[in-house]
């Protein structure tokens, strides 16, 4: 492991997993791995990857561990596996024609065993802990994460402690994390405010911390990366677009980029370009107003509670990727992003609100001319469609917006919204209802 910022490479990391020197965030590097001097022969790893989805094993069957030579080696007696990863790249045909970029897919990271992209670090870091023989792990969570890291402690043998924000999260992700046994505390504030009280309990009782400034969480999330490319045929995508909360994801995929292309997997590299809401955009103005030199860490709000978060950790690892890839930032509305959620449903696929930043942001970036539509772009989805279904509910129903600032830009969205109908127990009915259904997609096709 070594520091982001000073560079010192400790033999082991504290229970904070920050540098003892100069208090910033650790990673692992490879030394061996450089641009000339590849360790590993390319066409050689590509072909053990694929062979190995033919095998039974445990570690094969996982899109997580199937990509081991990339990762810092844990033995295979501390595994914690769900076969995780494995996620399907869905080629979505009418957000194509929305947003005129007709090679547009989402791998959707939602298709995990708890249901987020989640899963791909935790099994790795849960992992670590379970090697490091402790008997509790512990997150501050806007839901998913929690989520994932009950799901693989109860399957390891752990006990796992739960920091969510009172009221902030939604019922499918806190549902998720009871039924997995997790000790749940639902601290009144915000999730910054879970992440300061959880950053001192560690100092003090002996948790293993398993949020996404654990390096080995980064690790595991590098293979949504590295299995994209594999489903691309190794054909990098112009443009692949994230969601920014903490930005560990933004950061593990931007890493597994630069090593996959140091290796020679990849002879170019993806720009990548993450989105926030608007209401929670510290990385945004980072980028924008600071210039990268600073982040001023805000209150945040917004709808898609999953990136409701005000001090992202892992900023500096997410600006340095977003360099080096040469992609964009971007902020989206409330509106936006509920209207790029439905579009995205409306292609049969569907995701939770913090996903769906991904095409609003998509629809910025083609009007800003960043992304032109012969480009090849791939949204990662993080989060199922049901991980949130009273946001959905309410968004069709037109509830969503009412009696807010937003309920005028809102209108705009209607077109989108399929509220249920409630009707007698009727042929009749139903069949006036079906005719009426008919009229009007005859009218909008
Ligand atoms: N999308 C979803 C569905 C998420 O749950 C998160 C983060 C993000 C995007 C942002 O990813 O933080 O790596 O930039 N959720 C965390 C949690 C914070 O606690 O579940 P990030």
């Amino acid at each position: 492991m070594r520091c982001i910022s000073c560079g010192a490479t400790p033999d082991s990391a504290g229970q904070d997993f920050r540098c003892t020197a100069c208090g910033d965030l650790l990673e692992f590097f490879f030394p061996g791995w450089t641009f000339d001097s590849p360790a590993f022969d390319p066409a050689a790893l590509k072909s053990l990857w694929l062979n190995r989805r033919t095998s039974h094993g445990a570690l094969d069957q996982s899109g997580v561990w199937r990509f081991r030579e990339l990762l810092p080696h844990i033995p295979e007696e501390h595994v914690i596996t769900l076969r995780e990863g494995n996620t399907p790249l869905y080629h979505l045909p009418q957000c194509a024609r929305a947003t005129g970029v007709e090679n547009l897919h989402a791998k959707h990271q939602g298709m995990n065993p708890t249901a987020s992209f989640k899963d791909t670090g935790m099994t790795f870091a849960a992992s670590s802990a379970r090697q490091g023989k402790f008997r509790w792990v512990a997150c501050a969570s806007t839901g998913n994460t929690s989520a994932s890291m009950a799901a693989y402690a109860a399957r390891g043998n752990m006990h796992s402690l739960v920091l969510i924000p009172e009221g902030k999260i939604s019922w499918g992700k806190l549902s998720q994390s009871l039924d997995y046994g997790a000790l749940t505390c639902q601290l009144r504030t915000d999730f910054d405010g879970c992440v300061r009280i959880l950053n001192d309990l560690v100092r003090q009782k002996p948790v293993c911390l398993l949020n996404s400034v654990n390096p080995y969480r980064i690790e595991g999330q590098k293979t949504a990366a590295i299995e994209l490319l594999e489903q691309l045929a190794w054909a990098p995508p112009d443009h692949i677009i994230v969601p920014g909360g903490n930005l560990g994801n933004s950061s593990a995929i931007g890493k597994a980029l630069l090593e996959m292309r140091g290796l020679k997997l990849i002879s170019r590299l993806p720009k990548l370009s993450i989105i926030q809401a608007q209401g929670a955009n510290p990385f945004y103005r980072c980028v924008r107003e600071f210039g990268g030199k600073k982040l001023e860490p805000m209150t945040a709000d917004t709808l898609a509670t999953a990136i409701r978060i005000g001090n992202p950790a892992s900023w500096k690892k997410a600006l340095r990727v977003l360099q080096a890839t040469g992609g964009e930032v971007e902020q989206v509305t409330e509106v936006e992003i509920a209207a790029a959620k439905a579009e995205i449903g409306a292609d049969g696929i569907g995701c939770e609100p913090a996903s769906a930043v991904t095409l609003a942001g998509l629809k910025k970036l083609r009007k800003s001319g960043f992304v032109k539509a012969g480009d090849a772009v791939v949204l990662i989805l993080t989060g199922h469609l049901l991980k949130d279904p009273d946001f959905t509910i309410k968004f069709h129903r037109g509830e969503l917006f009412a009696g807010t600032p937003a309920e005028i830009a809102a209108t705009h969205a209607k077109s989108l919204q399929r509220a249920p109908v409630v009707l007698d127990a009727d042929l009749g009915a139903v069949i006036a209802a079906l005719d009426a259904a008919e009229k009007d997609s005859e009218i909008q096709t």
